[in-house]
């Protein structure tokens, strides 16, 4: 009896953690463009990816986050999307900013408020860019 609920108990943490850790296509990944993710991530202003990362196929890179490379061997599309969309479900102490959220952001332009930094189209165009730039050989 008591095994059966501890292997219950299991079972719940790991569907929950499989549900905060990645994030479904959305609509806009059907028009997803490698060439429009390319210039959104190496845009300082609108997004700042360089600022932390090392990106393959990128000069300038940061080094407070992971290097991107091989990014695609370590994870699926559905959890790259996650991480870019909001990573503070998993992490909350995350330095990673939340690209796709309206929760919770500090210092928001008063324009800014109730929008994502990302456009939903935006995001799906930078999670092409990095599975075709990491892809292997
Ligand atoms: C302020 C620094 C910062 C910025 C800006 C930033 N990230 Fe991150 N990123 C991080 C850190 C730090 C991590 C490590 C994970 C954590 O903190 O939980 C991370 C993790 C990741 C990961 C997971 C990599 C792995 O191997 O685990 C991906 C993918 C990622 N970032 C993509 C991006 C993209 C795309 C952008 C721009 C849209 C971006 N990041 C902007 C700091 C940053």
């Amino acid at each position: 009896m008591k095994h059966w609920i501890v292997c219950a108990a299991a079972l719940l943490a790991a569907h929950a953690w499989a549900a905060e850790n990645s994030m479904p296509p959305t609509k806009s990944a059907a028009t997803a463009n490698v060439e429009r993710g390319r210039k959104l991530l190496i845009s300082r202003q609108e997004t700042g990816c360089v600022l932390c990362h090392k990106i393959p196929g990128m000069k300038e890179g940061g080094d407070m986050g992971p290097n991107l490379g091989g990014l695609s061997q370590r994870m699926t599309a559905d959890q790259i999307r996650q991480r870019i969309a909001d990573w503070r479900a998993v992490n909350p102490q995350t330095f990673m900013p939340a690209y796709f959220s309206t929760k919770g952001l500090h210092n928001v332009a008063k324009p800014q408020i109730g929008k994502t930094v990302l456009t939903e189209q935006g995001l799906e165009d930078i999670v092409a860019y990095l599975l075709d730039a990491t892809k292997g050989p």
